[in-house]
């Protein structure tokens, strides 16, 4: 509620009816009436040079010049409560490929954001054991976790994924399809069967193997894989209805926006996610879900240091305009924006968060 003085209504005009019912006026600043106002009750008040002249005219057709000016009251206005898709009041969150980098890094600042969150990635020994670490540390910060492993690029380890976060804490919020590979490889030598291009899932979904070129590594993890993310979050999501809504976040890429040497099924996949970003966001809209992406130039993780190695990211910074590169802090800060309640009016953009390595 706003306070507004506004002058006691003389008798009741039926021409200026409206003028005696505030209704739910919603006022972006708080007003001092000078004088009894006319038909379009509180907003003309604020425009100096219309109310006098609307006050002239009512004076002279509807009052006498005896009415004394009327006496100030205090009236509250009721101001627009936020749409309800938009309180998260229920706060629940799947990060996926979250055992290390960029994933890590936003779970925790969803959990210290009050989130409680599923946290998934391979099912690897090596990875379960990382995740059981980030669930202990999600845990410290008072938010609960689950460990839900699986391949993102299979089907049904993406409906169990989101069947079990949503058993465990009862509902969904916010899905960050986040999982991802880069493999490179020029585009004149790459086989069809590119990880990062094939919908085909891989024929050991437990596999956690470093890139080669045997028939076991995952495929299309990028764009298949935030595909199933979305499609079977958006499902829970629809689900629950329009009042609770939710959030979509992809992990994309500054490589979906411009070229990378021996990177073209990478820029291919992660371009790809603009275009379902876009298609999703229009989609689900109606429903109170919004959908975006984080677009990172270059982030010191795992997958970069097994890329391009550490010297030669270092001698990319001046390339940069803040002279450096992003940590895993930098997007999970901006993933924390998406997924806040804030950000209810921004939807279908893949948002660069790069230094300034491509200022467009
Ligand atoms: N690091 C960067 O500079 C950078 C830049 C642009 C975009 N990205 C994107 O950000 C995301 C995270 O990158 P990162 O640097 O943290 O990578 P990372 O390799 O350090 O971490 C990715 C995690 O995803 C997991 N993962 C891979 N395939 C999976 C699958 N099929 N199912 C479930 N989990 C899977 C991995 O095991 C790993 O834990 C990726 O989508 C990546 O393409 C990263």
């Amino acid at each position: 509620m706003r306070p507004l003085e506004r002058p006691e209504p003389g008798p009741r005009d039926p021409e200026n009816a409206e003028a005696d019912d505030l209704g739910s006026g919603v006022t972006s600043r708080p007003m001092r009436v000078s004088a009894p106002c006319c038909r379009c009750s509180a907003v003309c008040a604020s425009l100096s040079s219309h109310a006098p002249r609307r006050y002239k005219k009512r004076r002279a057709s509807t009052h006498s010049s005896t009415i004394a000016p009327p006496p100030r009251q205090l009236i509250l206005i009721p101001t627009s409560p936020p749409p309800t898709h938009t309180t998260m009041s229920a706060k629940v969150a799947i990060v996926t490929g979250a055992a290390q980098g960029i994933g890590r890094a936003i779970a925790v600042r969803l959990a210290a954001d009050g989130f409680d969150v599923g946290v998934n990635d391979l099912p690897s020994a090596e990875q379960v054991e990382k995740l059981e670490e980030l669930k202990a540390e999600i845990e410290k910060l008072g938010r609960k976790a689950i460990v839900v492993t699986g391949d993102v690029s299979q089907e049904a380890a993406v409906e169990k994924i989101v069947k079990d976060t949503v058993a465990a804490f009862g509902g969904l919020d916010v899905m960050v399809a986040n999982a991802g590979t880069c493999e490179l490889a020029p585009v004149v030598a790459s086989e069809c069967t590119h990880p990062n291009l094939s919908p085909e899932p891989a024929a050991d979904p437990h596999a956690h193997q470093p890139p080669s070129s045997s028939g076991t590594r995952r495929r299309g993890v990028n764009l298949r894989g935030v595909f199933l993310c979305f499609k079977h979050a958006g499902q829970q999501m629809l689900a629950q209805g329009k009042e609770r809504g939710g959030r979509l976040i992809g992990g994309a890429s500054l490589g979906g926006f411009s070229g990378v040497p021996m990177g073209g099924a990478y820029s291919a996949s992660k371009a790809g996610m603009r275009g379902l970003t876009h298609s999703a966001a229009r989609e689900l809209g109606p429903n109170g879900i919004t959908v975006n992406s984080y677009a990172p130039g270059i982030v010191v993780t795992p997958l970069t240091l097994r890329n391009f190695g550490a010297e030669f990211l270092e001698s990319q910074k001046p390339s940069c305009a803040l002279g450096d590169h992003g940590t895993p802090e930098d997007i999970a800060a901006l993933v924390s924006f998406l997924a806040s309640k804030e950000s209810r009016f921004i939807t279908g953009q893949t948002i660069m968060i790069d230094g300034g390595r491509l200022c467009i």
